[in-house]
């Protein structure tokens, strides 16, 4: 899960569907990181956690990273956020890129309409709920597609 700081929407992203692959017994390992440098080492924008941790996540023990083009290899799929951390994303990888397993997370949602998850990070409660909201049912659809199993 790839976003720009790695400290709002994407510790909430992974948090979420490592929560759900857990619960459904999946075995995924799910991490996240962010295409700038701005808070690497960082925790979770406090709102992240406290929303999370309303809905029983607890994502305190994150720690924001950089995203790195090795990833690329490291994992399965890969999720950006919006259109620019994609961009970045495949800037970043270079060589190693592969559209094959590169998304917009809310694709899984609403395939094919390049839909963005906005940046909360000069927003609200509110705006953070409704980022969590989102998540939630893009991961919901996400475990569903590739599994069969309800989120
Ligand atoms: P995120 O939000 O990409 O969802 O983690 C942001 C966090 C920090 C900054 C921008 C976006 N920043 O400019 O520091």
């Amino acid at each position: 899960m790839v976003c720009l700081g790695n400290i709002c929407r994407s510790p909430l992203a992974a948090g979420i569907l490592q929560y759900k692959a857990d619960n459904a017994d999946l075995g995924w390992v799910v991490e996240s990181s962010g295409t700038s440098r701005y808070h690497i080492g960082d925790p979770p924008h406090r709102m992240s956690q406290k929303v999370a941790l309303s809905h029983g996540i607890d994502i305190s023990n994150q720690r924001g990273s950089q995203f790195a083009k090795e990833d690329m290899l490291t994992f399965d799929l890969i999720y950006a956020m919006d259109r620019d951390n994609y961009a970045d994303i495949k800037r970043m990888s270079g060589e190693l890129w592969n559209e094959e397993k590169t998304d917009l997370i809310l694709n899984e949602l609403y395939p094919g309409e390049d839909r963005e998850v906005p940046d909360p990070w000069y927003g609200n409660e509110k705006d953070f709920r409704e980022v969590f909201d989102m998540l939630d049912k893009a991961c919901d659809a996400l475990i569903f597609r590739l599994t069969g199993k309800e989120g």
